[in-house]
């Protein structure tokens, strides 16, 4: 898919390949000292690792998001929210679908979960993108939304719900989403981890249509082992309940 990107948005969880380059520094001093060239498949592997993290993170995860909201069929008036908007690799992809809707993007700009993480690196990426008369950003928690009850009609979020710390913490979050989404709304969550527990909980919540699928070697962030999933789900038309879910509160999946 050709999508230039203009803005800059930097590289998630930037600890990540840090270590893991630190670790290759370390397989190929024991590989020349040790004269171990076992060291070196060891080496070619973290390298392997490396490559798809930055891959992922660079690149192939706005080529996938980018084909997600084609394929979701925007009509252009839509509210969107991205939870843990970031930079806006996301939020800024959607706003392009949009014409008289908003694209909202809610955040904690934490930069240990993204470099240069901040409310003005987001806002200088919607200038740059062409898209800051689209956008809104706030300052708050997916765990405790500063928005209305069914003021939605898509939500989506990549790669931000795995870093809240607890399970408890990542319902809490799916629970949010769900009570913002207007009936009839559609949520797409992309994750690492725990995605069967947010499948559970968006079925526990009563959503419909709830599906978890995986998205392919451009979305690896470290090798098929750290693939990530996409979940949807959407929200009933008819009157949705609050009421809290049946899930074993011990499932710390
Ligand atoms: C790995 S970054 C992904 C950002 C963006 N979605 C993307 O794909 O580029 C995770 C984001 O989640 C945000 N975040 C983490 N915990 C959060 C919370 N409890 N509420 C809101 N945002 C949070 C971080 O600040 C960070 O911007």
């Amino acid at each position: 898919m050709n999508l230039p990107r203009r803005g800059s948005y930097g590289i998630d969880a930037p600890y990540a390949p840090a270590v893991i380059a630190a670790i290759i520094v370390v397989f190929a001093v024991l590989a020349i000292v040790a004269h171990n060239p076992g060291m070196l498949v060891s080496m070619a592997f973290m390298l392997a690792v490396l490559g798809s993290y930055l891959y992922t993170t660079l690149r192939g995860k706005h080529v996938v998001w980018a084909g997600l909201l084609a394929r979701a069929k925007l009509r252009g008036d839509e509210r969107i929210l991205d939870l843990g908007c970031g930079r806006g690799a996301v939020l800024l992809l959607a706003a392009k679908h949009l014409s008289t809707g908003r694209a909202v993007g809610v955040d904690l700009w934490r930069s240990v979960d993204q470099s240069g993480n901040s409310i003005e690196a987001t806002q200088r990426n919607a200038a740059t993108e062409g898209v800051a008369d689209r956008i809104d950003l706030h300052t708050g928690d997916m765990t405790a939304l500063p928005f209305d009850d069914r003021s939605f009609d898509v939500v989506v979020s990549s790669l931000a719900v795995h870093n809240i710390g607890t399970p408890a913490g990542r319902d809490q979050a799916i629970a949010e989403a769900v009570r913002v989404l207007r009936p009839g709304g559609r949520l797409m969550l992309a994750d690492i981890r725990a995605t069967r527990r947010y499948q559970d909980r968006l079925a526990a919540l009563g959503m419909l249509d709830v599906a978890r699928r995986g998205l392919g070697w451009r979305f690896w962030w470290g090798g098929p082992w750290a693939a990530t999933h996409l979940v949807t789900a959407t929200k009933p038309a008819a009157a949705w309940s609050d009421a809290p879910t049946e899930l074993d509160e011990n499932d710390s999946r």
